[in-house]
């Protein structure tokens, strides 16, 4: 019997990857979910899920939390600036708890990417490799929904607006990161391995046309310098920083920071990571019953 912990499990991926583990028959009882909010977990607790509390930010929280937990997941924190504290206060409860292994949720390349995201996760692994708990990172492209989610506006407008040039982004939807975790997770012989995660490639003109093919609605990419796509999006409503930060993200992906040629992915599934269209339709249908609530 081997217990596994989740951190983040009140979270769109820390969710998907403790449904994941169970659908691979591993028991209830042998999951902890680490959330920082009980009753946000309680759907997990109802399947016989162990959810225990804690905060990155607190370590005390974590050691509790993270008792008897062979194998971890640290799914990255959201707090930008905070992360490499967070992340390494998880990992020192984790060497204290005895884990076996902690696996991390890294970003793509993050060992020469530009990303303004990538240097937290670069200190990251470092604290993990200097930790001398065995670990698995897991670098993860982008997610397809962070550009789906806003399928909706993109068929309003009739266009993507963005400063990502030709880059191509390797994304793949949650689940399919989720499931990889969980398998990395649920490997024997994973640890102090690297996998570089990312789906089929494409740059946001063939996401477009994607998003035409699917929806019969013609919607085109209009790329921007960086500096124009900063006052286009304060324009929208966000201050300068923020503004510039999405640009800034927008530029690594025309550099090439996000796209990858690795195999990991599918291999660690053992099946192809989702197609670009199977994503879209999901999004678009999700958008039809919205509209059609209203
Ligand atoms: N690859 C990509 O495209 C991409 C995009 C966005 C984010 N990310 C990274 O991937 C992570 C997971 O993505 P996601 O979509 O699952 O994010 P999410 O839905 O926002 O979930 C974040 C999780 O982190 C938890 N959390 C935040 N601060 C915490 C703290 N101080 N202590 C303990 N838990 C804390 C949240 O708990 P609460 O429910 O209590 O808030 C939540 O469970 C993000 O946190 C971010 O680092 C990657």
């Amino acid at each position: 019997m081997t217990i596994y912990a989740v951190t983040g499990a009140s979270g769109h991926l820390g969710r998907l990857t403790v449904q994941d583990l169970l659908a691979r028959g591993v028991p209830g009882s042998d999951v902890v979910a680490v959330v920082r909010t009980w009753a946000k977990a309680a759907d997990l607790a109802e399947r016989g899920v162990q959810v225990r509390e804690a905060d990155y930010s607190r370590p005390e929280t974590l050691r509790a939390a993270l008792a008897g937990v062979e194998r971890l997941l640290l799914v990255s924190s959201s707090v930008t600036g905070q992360r490499v504290t967070h992340h390494s206060n998880v990992i020192l409860a984790a060497k204290a708890a005895g884990t076996s292994r902690v696996a991390y949720t890294s970003m793509l390349n993050a060992d020469s990417s530009t990303s303004p995201l990538a240097g937290e996760d670069r200190d990251t692994e470092q604290v993990l490799r200097e930790s001398e708990v065995p670990f698995t990172v897991l670098r993860n492209s982008y997610y397809t929904e962070g550009y789906t989610d806003q399928l909706g506006q993109y068929l309003e407008a009739g266009e993507i607006v963005g400063a990502a040039g030709t880059g191509r982004i390797s994304a793949a939807p949650r689940r399919d990161y989720a499931a990889a975790a969980a398998r990395a997770l649920l490997a024997d012989e994973g640890a102090n391995r690297t996998y570089e995660l990312g789906g089929p490639a494409f740059d946001l003109s063939e996401f477009a046309r994607v998003v035409t093919e699917v929806t019969g609605t013609r919607v085109s990419y209009r790329d921007l310098p960086a500096e124009e796509y900063a006052s286009w999006v304060q324009r929208g409503g966000l201050d300068q920083a923020t503004a510039q930060f999405v640009a800034a993200l927008d530029a690594a992906v025309a550099r090439g920071d996000l796209e990858t040629t690795s195999g990991d992915l599918p291999q660690l599934l053992k099946r192809p990571a989702a197609a670009l269209s199977e994503v879209v339709a999901a999004a678009y249908d999700a958008v039809l019953n919205a509209t059609s609530k209203e």
